[in-house]
């Protein structure tokens, strides 16, 4: 929906007032590498993508936080941000009212219209970028001049302590600070970044939805994030110079003398090579070998599915149909148990490549995947 679009439902939905109306766009993500890492210290290489969340808010003098959801078509108004466990939706924009609260920025009551098209449960980051959205525009209509690195850690919080998800950094910190063409090499220890062009001629990336929901809080993620802990936990008792699971060795996970259980040991173990992987993607694409990168992608997914188990019996059909096609690359990506998978392969293939996998995905399991092309975009912005 453009400006003019989310005015016109702001004004509809709660009755015209002298405030200024501001628009806020927010871009959804994808993930060449670094996957479920970004809680283990590692080094994450996001990019954003032209899908977003567009807000439009103004203060109100109805002394209540009035929300209207494009989607939902539900309206909620609150005179304070408390949690609300019948609209889950909403605890995004109360959970950043709530971390501003607590650094004494104390918001205004406002209207907002929130519409989107990042697709839900697909693994392209919808809710980091509504709260991002959210927390960037309040810091901008009250003046409070948060940094991009500061509303990323922000709305992070917002998500872990309100809405309840133990999300690691990288989906906020590259929807707050993304630029157009480039993916960002954030290492999630130190917070230190650096920018990737994202150009391999000849070669595209796009994305194929299983369409199998993940919710991020019903899922194992949490089960994830303890049991990484407690692996690191176990290995750091006979390395106590580490300071994350991410620099250790892949032996340290097998070794037996450290006392990792089985399930510890296959987590660690997509942790510490996914170390290797990713040092070896970086080089690969400033050297522009798309070969080598998509041989990258595939080893990330097995470890992912056979290690880490986060795929789920549909990512892994599509991963495995395209590479019999012949696909240069293709593995899931975000969170997991479903949502998208990201592909790697020579220019103008994917449609007829897609109408293929789709028959078959169809054939097995009666529900249809849809192919999302995108362009790597710039991070928040009011526009
Ligand atoms: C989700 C989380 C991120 C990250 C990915 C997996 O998107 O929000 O913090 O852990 O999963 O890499």
């Amino acid at each position: 929906m453009n400006q003019e679009e989310l005015a016109k439902v702001l004004q509809t939905e709660f009755s015209p007032n002298g405030e200024t109306i501001r628009f806020f766009s927010a871009p959804g993500r994808i993930n060449i590498i670094g996957e479920h890492v970004d809680y283990a210290g590692g080094i994450v290489l996001p990019a954003a993508i032209d899908f977003s969340i567009r807000i439009a808010i103004r203060k109100n003098e109805a002394r209540k936080f009035r929300i209207f959801s494009v989607s939902t078509g539900e309206k909620i108004e609150s005179p304070s941000a408390a949690y609300d466990s019948k609209h889950s939706w909403v605890n995004y924009v109360y959970g950043v009212i709530d971390e501003f609260q607590k650094l004494g920025r104390v918001a205004d009551f406002f209207d907002l219209v929130v519409w989107g098209n990042i697709p839900q449960g697909a693994g392209l980051s919808s809710s980091a970028a509504f709260e991002v959205a959210v927390a960037f525009a309040l810091s901008e209509i009250h003046g409070w001049n948060f940094s991009r690195e500061e509303i990323a850690l922000l709305s992070q919080r917002a998500e872990n302590r309100f809405v309840g998800v133990n999300c690691g950094i990288m989906d906020q910190f590259v929807i707050a600070t993304a630029k157009e063409g480039f993916c960002i090499a954030l290492n999630t220890e130190s917070l230190r970044y650096e920018f990737y062009e994202m150009r391999l001629d000849g070669y595209e990336f796009y994305l194929i939805d299983s369409k199998v929901k993940h919710s991020l809080k019903d899922s194992a993620y949490n089960d994830r994030r303890k049991e990484v802990e407690s692996a690191f936990q176990k290995i750091k008792k006979h390395r106590p110079e580490l300071t994350t699971l991410y620099q250790a060795e892949p032996e340290d996970a097998e070794n037996s003398s450290f006392g990792l259980n089985e399930a510890e040991i296959q987590r660690a173990r997509h942790v510490t090579s996914e170390r290797y992987r990713t040092r070896n993607m970086i080089e690969n694409l400033k050297s522009g070998n798309a070969k080598e990168v998509g041989k990258i992608l595939f080893e990330c997914h097995d470890s992912l599915s056979k290690d880490y188990e986060v795929s789920c019996e549909e990512t892994d059909f599509i991963v495995e149909e395209l590479k019999a096609e012949g696909v240069l690359g293709a593995r899931m990506i975000g969170g997991g148990f479903g949502g998208c998978v990201l592909i790697l392969d020579k220019e103008g293939r994917k449609d007829i490549l897609f109408e293929k996998i789709k028959a078959r995905y169809f054939k097995k399991f009666e529900s249809n995947p849809e192919l999302y092309t995108f362009r790597i975009s710039d991070g928040v912005k009011e526009f």
